[in-house]
């Protein structure tokens, strides 16, 4: 609900448990008064104090006074070079040469329903679920118009951001900084969440107290990393999973992207969030407009796992555009850590027929079926089968899938190119690079110049082909390494720092026009694994390839950092062989059917090679997995333990929506003789009702399981689990 005080100029943004709230003074200047727990009827601009102090100028306006500065006082969108010296939001060159930005109110505009941003992805309203504010700022000397854009879904509790900039005026401005989100705190006292990694092992969670000065992460990888995930939490130094205020913020952009927060000299702090300003520079004509993506806030006033949950509904309800809502994705298995690129079809179909009689449901085509695939030195980039592995096409493998009565799904690079490739050959124009100089390899590949739409197009009509001479199913879209070079042959020297953006853009373009033309396609975002776990990508990609790390045990640290945003059903996850591929662990093939379930399902490994008693046991998980479909996709996460902190178990929850059912997943970490007794207290219960177990038939009251606990068996061996599931007593 968006509660407009027209008098005083102060717009009151409520969802169910928070309050926003803005307000335009007296000189036009727009503040950002509150946002946290649900206020009714209030003008919090009263908790606004500034005060001569030295060192923070005064605008012009205000006259001799000195007890107004913008560089004291809480900014909705922070201006630079006219006396806020802290993290600015936006920096324009004017024609003149000055980097500055003075932006004052001019008006709003209300909308029904949430907006939505041309050629980017955003949170949808799928009725009139969300209304829009849109505030008008505008620096008069330099011609600019700087429309805020807020998307309010009160019952979801999150607001989403985003910003358009237009040059009304008659020379050119050039755009250095442009965030989509900027958020002023009246305390500094607050911890700063991100979720940090590499390669193999994404989105480890590290919390660390605000200092005075800069902190912050981000990408200049152009996309949004392995390394640091675009999305942030700031709360309450003691907050934990179930009190305390806590803000999550994520920017929905696969990109260049920073997240920072400034400690200021007051002890106030800014969370600033956008593209990453290494090398944007956006140039507006006269009459142009640039728009910044979008982020989206959630505010809970009771602990990280109610935000975490807030997220993932929104998520779930209106950000994925998934082709299989409200239906059961299908269970995969995938053939490459199985095959690598040594495989025939006849070796494609075994593996397919294994995966079909244990009731798994789509065979997935890893890389090595197109070019001269035959390593990862070419065939990037010619995307025609290669008929001396696969004799006969797609045309000939694809009937055969079918016939085991699975569906079939491809793997595609369709942004890089080997030198070693007819693509390349044609046209080694396409790539990023800069003239005179030798772009860097990465996995011996080069970068195709996404930003051009020639080269899209031309990559599409490949994939089309591909696309339309068999029954598809599923295209796990994947991107194996960072940019490096980044220029484009189609734009001139000044609007070189566009080619970042403009890359990310086509991204979006070619999914975009991915789901138009094939709408029953589902489409796995992948990047090296987790590397371009964004907002972004969900938006046309329902479920990421969490990480190449398929190992159960550091699986465990990886899905729990990506559950602090992310749902359970973005997360792909596969059960694999052991020893593990990428660290040569050993674990139960029982943990790891529990921690792949807790993800977007399947199987990644040569299910030929499994005992009788393995498949056995496969067929058991996929029958799990079936039937507790509803209640880990759509159901509530609640983290029970931390696998950074505790190293006895990591345990975690999925409640349905009424709290009738309840799956408890448990991994031990490490086992020991005579190890303590131990009991789990579970979450989310109704403590008024009776719930069984079925493993042991006992009955307990939610209030005991929550607040007593309940009994861990004890178990031996290497990281054994358990997993068991909770039914009201009728
Ligand atoms: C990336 C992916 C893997 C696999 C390989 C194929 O690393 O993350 O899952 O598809 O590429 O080359």
């Amino acid at each position: 609900m968006i509660v407009l005080d027209k008098e005083n100029r102060i717009f009151t943004i409520h969802t169910l448990n928070t309050t926003y709230q803005i307000k335009a003074d007296q000189y036009n200047v727009l503040l950002h008064t509150y946002y946290g727990p649900r206020i009714e009827d209030c003008d919090l601009s009263c908790l606004i104090q500034c005060g001569n102090r030295s060192f923070s100028p005064n605008p012009n306006e205000a006259g001799r006074s000195r007890d107004y500065s913008l560089d004291i006082m809480p900014q909705e969108y922070s201006t630079c070079g006219v006396g806020d010296f802290r993290l600015p939001s936006i920096e324009m060159e004017l024609p003149n040469g000055s980097h500055t930005a003075d932006l004052r109110y001019v008006d709003f505009r209300l909308e029904k329903g949430k907006y939505m941003l041309e050629g980017l992805p955003g949170f949808y309203s799928v009725k009139d679920e969300a209304e829009t504010l849109i505030i008008f700022l505008r620096d008069a000397a330099a011609q600019v118009v700087v429309k805020l854009y807020y998307g309010v879904f009160e019952s979801l509790d999150l607001i989403t951001r985003a910003v358009q900039v237009v040059n009304q005026g008659t020379e050119t401005v050039r755009l250095c900084r442009c965030a989509s989100l900027c958020l002023d705190f009246l305390r500094s006292d607050l911890d700063m969440i991100t979720f940090n990694g590499h390669h193999l092992m994404e989105r480890c969670l590290d919390r660390g107290a605000l200092r005075p000065g800069i902190q912050s992460v981000g990408s200049v990888r152009g996309t949004s990393s392995h390394q640091h995930n675009p999305f942030v939490m700031l709360c309450d130094r003691d907050a934990d999973e179930d009190a305390g205020i806590c803000y999550g913020a994520m920017l929905l952009y696969s990109g260049n992207f920073e997240a920072a927060v400034e400690c200021s000299q007051y002890e106030n702090s800014r969370l600033i969030m956008g593209i990453h300003p290494y090398h944007f520079c956006w140039t507006l004509e006269p009459g142009e407009s640039f728009t910044a993506p979008e982020a989206a806030m959630v505010c809970s006033p009771n602990g990280f796992g109610e935000m975490s949950r807030q997220f993932h509904r929104a998520i779930r309800s209106n950000l994925i555009r998934d082709p299989y809502a409200g239906r059961r994705k299908p269970i995969l298995v995938n053939n490459w850590e199985a095959t690598y690129f040594d495989f025939t079809a006849d070796k494609l179909v075994d593996i397919a027929r294994e995966a079909a009689a244990l009731g798994i449901e789509m065979f997935v085509m890893d890389d090595g079926w197109f070019g001269l695939r035959n390593d990862d030195n070419s065939g990037l980039g010619d995307w025609q089968v290669n008929t001396e592995k696969l004799p006969g096409g797609l045309e000939a493998l694809v009937p055969r899938i079918k016939d085991l009565g699975m569906k079939f799904g491809i793997w595609m690079e369709p942004e890089m190119v080997n030198e070693d490739s007819d693509l390349y050959r044609a046209h080694p124009d396409w790539i990023l690079h800069i003239p005179g100089r030798f772009p860097a390899r990465g996995r011996g590949q080069l970068v195709l110049d996404f930003s051009r739409k020639d080269v899209r197009d031309y990559i599409y009509s490949q994939l089309r082909e591909v696309l339309s001479s068999t029954d598809i199913s599923y295209i796990k879209w994947d991107m194996n390494r960072s940019l490096t070079d980044v220029w484009s042959e189609a734009l001139p020297a000044r609007r070189q720092g566009e080619v970042y953006h403009r890359y990310v853009l086509g991204v979006y373009d070619m999914l975009e026009r991915l789901r138009r033309d094939y709408p029953n396609i589902l489409i796995e975002g992948c990047c090296g694994g987790g590397g371009r776990f964004d907002g972004g990508m969900l938006y046309y990609t329902p479920q990421i390839w969490c990480s190449d790390d398929s190992d159960a045990i550091d699986r465990l640290r990886i899905q729990y950092g990506t559950s602090f945003c992310y749902p359970v059903c973005t997360m792909g996850a596969h059960v694999s062989a052991v020893p593990n591929e990428q660290n040569g662990r050993i674990t139960p093939l029982k943990t790891r059917g529990i921690t792949a379930m807790s993800g977007a399902f399947g199987y990644e490994m040569d299910l030929g090679k499994c005992t009788e008693a393995e498949k056995t046991e496969i067929r058991q998980q996929v029958e799990n997995y079936k039937e507790y479909y509803d209640l880990i996709h759509y159901g509530d996460y609640y983290r029970l333990s931390s696998p950074f902190q505790d190293n006895a178990y990591t345990a975690w929850e999925q409640v349905s929506a009424d709290r009738r059912k309840v799956l408890v997943n448990v991994v031990l970490g490490c086992t020991h003789a005579a190890s303590p007794f131990r009991t789990l207290r579970l979450k989310g219960l109704d403590s008024g009702l009776l719930y069984q177990v079925d493993q042991t038939g006992t009955v307990h009251s939610g209030k005991e399981l929550m607040k007593a606990g309940y009994p861990l068996p004890q178990i031996q061996g290497d990281y054994p689990s358990f997993q068991f599931y909770l039914k009201v007593v009728e």
